[in-house]
């Protein structure tokens, strides 16, 4: 989604506009732009990528100020003309903004009427002339007056040329923050654009207005009621940011699984005392233990991860449990009993959909827990309690590690509820040595990657493909199709096994590939009955199995080998080698892997 960058301090600003729109690449946009200011604003924007804008940019500019951004169009095609920063009709003031303004029809034709002749098709140039026609020489006053005028979400820069050396910046539902240095401040809609400059930030909450110069930054409600914020150390690295020689971060991001699950389990799983230890739940232990019902929501990948959560909190935790779509969820009328638990689960904190689910389920008086992976984004901030993943960051469009960071935050808590509940002390010790295991168990098989990459390299010319699982690793077909289809353009459907024969089935033709995951558990020979009916119809079998199982090979064209675990935590294991697949389909496809078309990282508008 879009990507807001800012500064104000000594240092020309270009250089530091343009690396922090480069490292907001990865969120997904379609054109750039920036603006410059000393006594006059100078505007740069340009359809396209990022290089296309450097191209026109003269990168010596002494500015000391500026704003940029990088649009993913909503209003508007992805032109030079809609690109931001827009400007007002006087030529004064330069606005950057993410999120939609849903009233700006209404406003454009107000304005209209008042003689303002709009250059673009976007919502953000409403706003720009709307502050431009309120500003009588104070911006954070024409800011805050336009805002009350406005409906919808904004996360907004603005600049103006009769006040150099001051940015003014806005919230209201997408992120915000700012960055402390010493004699400057930045702005940023995402930690990793000023993570060069500076680990301090200061969080823009909902409704609050910012005001930065170099040495000050101050900042109010929409009312102009002064608001007292700390300044927060982010954890992230710069680093971590960074390729460390892999080609793609997606592949990076895979092979980090090891290490950032490691970091995820740390301090939380006592194998002394046989327990789990939830820090961010002790506050709320009690209520938790008594709760009737858990609905857990999310988007996508992170939705995929709460339906394995389904799971596990029915076996372990014997608590009826849901899972919603968020996007379904916050426009149903859902019943909210005394009791009821809601987990939004994201890794960017940040998903419109998983915020908007989560706000409703507060007002109803849901108790709401995170098990989230950004620290300080919006759901972690808004919810009653949560377990952070600490994954690190993920940059890379197709989710991966936030996906087995967020089935282990889920198993945690399932497993921490459970012996408050009915889960006895042994299978809890077996759970928790099992779980322990899992990072190296992943380090196994990635010493293997090179069996998914041949897998790829046979079938990436196919373009249909089933993915198929039962029970736990249901939700693992799932991933794996979505993970093929969004990075390589592969069709691809995931399914419960069963319920192939009630339709899907009809699809399968000679040399379709069916991934299945036929893993040991108590569902292994109803799911080798399903390769038998794939094979029998002329599909190719590509199955997940387990390490040892000598079987299988009779009845699958090709085998990738996991190591054993218990049945709960294999779909910890068993999207690996779906994550390399998807992968190496992609490269060989020669598709922009960490960029994948018409896709963001962050979904922060519906
Ligand atoms: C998956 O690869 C996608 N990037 C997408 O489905 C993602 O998981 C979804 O948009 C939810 O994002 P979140 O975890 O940041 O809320």
């Amino acid at each position: 989604m879009c990507g807001i960058i800012g500064y104000v301090g000594s240092r020309p600003a270009l250089p530091i506009l343009v690396e922090g729109l480069r490292r907001l690449e990865y969120r997904g946009y379609d054109s750039a732009g920036v603006a410059l200011i000393d006594d006059n604003l100078c505007v740069t924007k340009a359809a396209g990528r990022l290089s296309v804008l450097e191209q026109v940019l003269d990168l010596n500019a002494p500015q000391t100020a500026g704003i940029g951004h990088t649009r993913w169009a909503t209003h508007g095609a992805p032109t030079d003309v809609n690109a931001h920063p827009h400007t007002d009709s006087s030529g004064k003031i330069a606005v950057i903004h993410n999120g939609i303004i849903e009233n700006d029809r209404a406003l454009r034709t107000y304005l209209e009427r008042e003689g303002v002749t709009f250059k673009s098709e976007t919502d953000t140039e409403v706003l720009a002339q709307l502050i431009g026609m309120l500003y009588d020489g104070d911006l954070e006053q024409a800011v805050r007056k336009a805002l009350r005028e406005v409906s919808g979400t904004y996360g907004i820069g603005v600049l103006c040329s009769d006040e150099p050396n001051v940015i003014v910046a806005a919230r209201k539902g997408s992120p915000l923050i700012i960055g402390v240095g010493k004699g400057e401040h930045l702005l940023a809609s995402d930690a990793a654009a000023i993570l060069a400059h500076t680990t301090q930030v200061v969080y823009v909450g909902d409704g609050e207005i910012a005001r930065i110069t170099p040495d000050e930054l101050r900042m109010t409600t929409l009312d102009a009621i002064p608001v007292a914020k700390d300044v927060e150390q982010i954890e992230w690295s710069l680093e971590e940011i960074e390729l460390a020689g892999y080609d793609h971060f997606m592949i990076k991001e895979i092979f980090e699984q090891p290490e950032v699950l490691e970091n995820c389990l740390r301090g939380r799983l006592d194998l002394k005392e046989n327990a789990i230890r939830l820090g961010g739940l002790v506050d709320c232990t009690r209520e938790l233990t008594r709760a009737k019902r858990i609905i857990l929501t999310g988007c996508g990948t992170a939705w995929h991860a709460a339906l394995v959560g389904e799971y596990l909190f029915e076996e372990l935790v014997r608590i009826p449990t849901e899972v919603e779509y968020a996007s379904e969820f916050r426009y149903r009328n859902p019943v909210i009993d005394d009791g009821t638990v809601v987990i939004a689960v994201s890794q960017s904190g940040e998903t419109a959909d998983t915020h908007a689910a989560l706000a409703e389920a507060k007002q109803r008086g849901a108790l709401t827990l995170g098990a989230v992976n950004v620290v300080g984004s919006t759901i972690a901030r808004e919810t009653d309690a949560g377990v952070y993943l600490h994954v690190g960051p993920e940059i890379g469009v197709a989710s991966t590690k936030a996906f087995t960071g967020q089935v282990a935050v889920l198993a945690m808590i399932a497993c921490f509820l459970g012996r408050r509940k009915h889960l006895s002390p042994s299978a809890a010790a077996d759970f928790i040595a099992a779980l322990s295991a899992v990072p190296k168990q992943i380090k196994q098989i990635l010493d293997t990657a090179d069996e998914a990459k041949k897998v790829a390299q046979q079938y990436t010319d196919r373009e249909n493909w089933l993915y198929l699982g039962r029970g736990y690793n249901y939700p693992v077909a799932l991933e794996g199709a979505l993970k093929l289809k969004e990075i390589s353009y592969i069709h691809a459907e995931g399914l419960p096994a069963a319920e192939m024969k009630h339709g899907p089935i009809a699809l399968i033709h000679e040399g379709m590939p069916v991934v299945v995951i036929a893993t040991a558990g108590s569902q292994y020979d109803k799911i080798i009955n399903n390769m038998m009916q794939v094979r029998s119809r002329g599909g190719s079998v590509i199955a997940i199995a387990t390490e040892g199982d000598r079987e299988i090979a009779k009845q699958a064209d090709h085998v990738l080998y996991v190591p054993n675990t218990l049945e709960p935590l294999q779909p910890l294991l068993t999207v690996i080698p779906l994550q390399l697949i998807a992968y190496h389909a992609a490269v060989i496809r020669g598709c922009n892997v960490d960029k994948p078309r018409n896709l963001a990282k962050s979904v922060t508008v519906e």
